[in-house]
């Protein structure tokens, strides 16, 4: 008999979920209050993670496996981890079929570059738009599946609550329709949450505000555990802007910039004298605490604000014209500052949520036919999320 599957949210994790499910036979209901375009997933800029190899530089599954471990503090589900980081090749493989407009390097290969708490360049990425083009490829995917009237699209409908059958199995949910403020239940063989993370909590922040921390909530109130409630990422370079702090990708920092502030007038590269193996390429954590550290204990933020410097402008502006596309696009219309000319003032802003929905390793939660997956399920990321899985994550 067909089986069928609830899924709520329709950014990276809802609609790769949707569409293999859709590829299994099964017929799936997707619900999301906004259009996938404005997905959170959207944001993402610098990569998705993946050893591929094609550097030289002897990458491997087993190297990604450890750096996400340690990243982690251990705390993450090592089994979950495991098949994160086998699989990651072969997800890259199924994103270039899909068509994900990934940048290549002068052999055809998808171009692999530095990312934060990594020492092999195995961040593989599409300009810093890889979000945006990830997404694309699977919306298409999506549409194609729902041309074949396997997954049916609810947009503009928000999750009230679970069905939920003696506090033990999960039947379907309870979803209200915002336009007409119709309230409806949906039954299911199964049910899967890809709610996000809880942006809105914490108001001015990197991420979308659609992702307000609703559904984790009345989960929580429904008797579904969470875990790792404590562990969010502030993610070191963001800027200020009148909406929201908007991210400056790692990938700035790996592809070559530098962080400093100044120090009797001098520039002072804080992170490569504390930490000269990786500099700025050390672990989020590391280097959000290093800034805070600069600005509140040693009292050397610049102009006295809480701020350093992210420097761009020794690299080749090609560099920064296309692979960090975005980066100068945003500096220039949310700054009025030419990155290739100037340094951009940055300081660490909340960013991600490595808590969530508690998972075992095949994404169940504790209640019978209910799973979690992407930002809002806890799992692979333990105390500390590398840049790059968070992409791999929700795939
Ligand atoms: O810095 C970034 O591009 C963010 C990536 C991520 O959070 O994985």
């Amino acid at each position: 008999m067909v089986k069928e599957i609830i899924v709520i949210g329709a950014g990276l994790a809802g609609l790769t979920c949707s569409v293999k499910s859709a590829n299994k036979n099964m017929h799936v209901k997707l619900f999301s209050p906004a259009h996938s375009e404005r997905s959170q997933s959207v944001m993402a800029m610098g990569g998705i993670n993946a050893a591929l190899n094609t550097k030289g530089e002897d990458d491997s599954v087993n190297e990604h496996y450890t750096d996400t471990i340690n990243a982690g503090q251990h705390i993450n589900n090592h089994n979950a981890v495991e098949k994160l980081t086998n699989d990651a090749p072969e997800i890259i493989d199924w994103l270039s079929k899909l068509g994900t407009s990934f940048t290549r390097d002068d052999d055809g290969n998808v171009d692999v570059r530095y990312f934060g708490g990594q020492k092999k360049m195995r961040t593989a990425y599409a300009g810093a738009r890889t979000g945006k083009q990830i997404l694309t490829a699977i919306n298409t995917e999506c549409r194609k599946w729902e041309y074949k009237e396997k997954i049916k699209r609810y947009v503009g409908w928000r999750f009230l609550s679970l069905i939920l059958d003696d506090n033990k199995v999960c039947r379907g949910v309870v979803m209200i329709n915002e336009n007409t403020e119709e309230i409806r239940d949906f039954y299911a063989d199964f049910v899967v949450i890809a709610s996000g993370g809880m942006n809105k909590v914490f108001g001015k922040i990197s991420g979308s505000l659609h992702n307000d921390g609703f559904v984790s909530g009345k989960l929580l109130h429904q008797g579904i555990e969470l875990a790792n409630m404590e562990m969010i990422q502030y993610h070191p370079t963001t800027i200020e802007t009148p909406v929201k702090r908007m991210l400056i990708t790692e990938a700035a920092r790996g592809e070559g910039g530098r962080l400093y502030t100044l120090r009797n007038g001098e520039k002072w590269y804080f992170m490569e004298e504390w930490y000269p193996e990786q500099g700025a390429l050390m672990p989020r954590d590391v280097v959000s605490r290093s800034i805070y550290r600069v600005c509140h204990e040693d009292d050397m933020g610049i102009d006295g604000e809480n701020k350093v410097y992210l420097d761009l402008t020794h690299l080749d502006e090609k560099t920064v014209k296309t692979k960090l596309d975005e980066v100068y696009d945003v500096c220039m219309n949310y700054l009025n500052l030419d990155p290739t000319r100037e340094p951009i003032p940055v300081y660490p802003g909340v960013h991600y949520f490595m808590g969530g929905i508690r998972t075992d390793d095949a994404h169940k939660t504790n209640i019978r036919n209910l799973f979690a997956i992407g930002e809002c399920s806890s799992q692979y990321h333990g105390a500390n999320r590398l840049g790059g899985n968070s992409l791999l994550g929700a795939i």
